[in-house]
């Protein structure tokens, strides 16, 4: 199965991923991991994104795409994958609609984890990445409303989109997520 997790920053995608790479046997492509991977490593990507990311603003949709592209060609994505970060702008979420009907293949579900702005900012203040910073914090919240947040309409009008409420506990969240994929699983059978 592919599954998308859609979330403002903070809202526990990576760590809803963790525990569903367990169940799911698929990979976790992060597209924030791969651009930090990027930075670390100074590419010439990672040094173009890091101007961006240093802003909390998004890289461009290009920079991304062939990312992605080239990792979901990987063998170990044939069985499916789960894509946590990408898309986040509705030409990301087109491309990848044809990048994965060139390959007969599609989007199996899209979860989106609600949290409200004063419990990220929380987290994020408990947490010490480089762009937990508040104002890039601020930008990264807003780059989600404005660019990201119509893709859970494009989703919802597929039929596609398991909205979650994102507080509680990881392990609670879990059982919500868990919901959620068994109903994309019986959408994909045709249930
Ligand atoms: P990315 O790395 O994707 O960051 P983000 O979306 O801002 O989200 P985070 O990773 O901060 O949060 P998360 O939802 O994964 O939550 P987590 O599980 O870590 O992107 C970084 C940057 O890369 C972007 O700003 C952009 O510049 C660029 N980028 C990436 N993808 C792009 C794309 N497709 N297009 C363009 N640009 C792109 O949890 C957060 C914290 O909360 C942790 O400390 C965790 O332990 C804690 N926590 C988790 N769950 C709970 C819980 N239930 N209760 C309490 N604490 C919890
Ligand atoms: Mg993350």
């Amino acid at each position: 199965m592919r599954i998308i997790l859609i979330g403002p920053p903070g809202a526990g995608k990576g760590t809803q991923c963790q525990r569903l790479i367990e169940l799911l046997k698929v990979p976790h492509l992060s597209t924030g991991e791969m651009l930090r991977a990027e930075v670390r490593d100074r590419t010439p990507a990672g040094l173009e994104a890091a101007t961006y990311m240093d802003q909390g603003q998004l890289v461009p949709d290009q920079l991304i795409v062939g990312m992605v592209n080239r990792r979901l060609q990987a063998s170990d994505c044939r069985g499916g994958c789960l894509l946590d970060g990408f898309p986040r702008t509705l030409p990301q979420a087109e491309i990848l609609d044809d990048l994965l009907e060139r390959r007969a293949m599609c989007v199996d579900g899209v979860i989106e984890l609600a949290v409200p702005r004063d419990e990220l900012v929380r987290r994020m203040l408990a947490r010490k990445r480089e762009d937990d910073d508040p104002e890039i914090f601020a930008n990264r919240i807003a780059s989600f409303e404005v660019q990201t947040a119509p893709l859970l309409d494009y989703y919802s009008r597929q039929g596609k989109l398991a909205s979650i409420d994102g507080l509680g506990t990881a392990d609670e969240i879990f059982e919500r997520v868990q919901t959620a994929v068994k109903r994309f699983a019986r959408a994909a059978r045709g249930l």
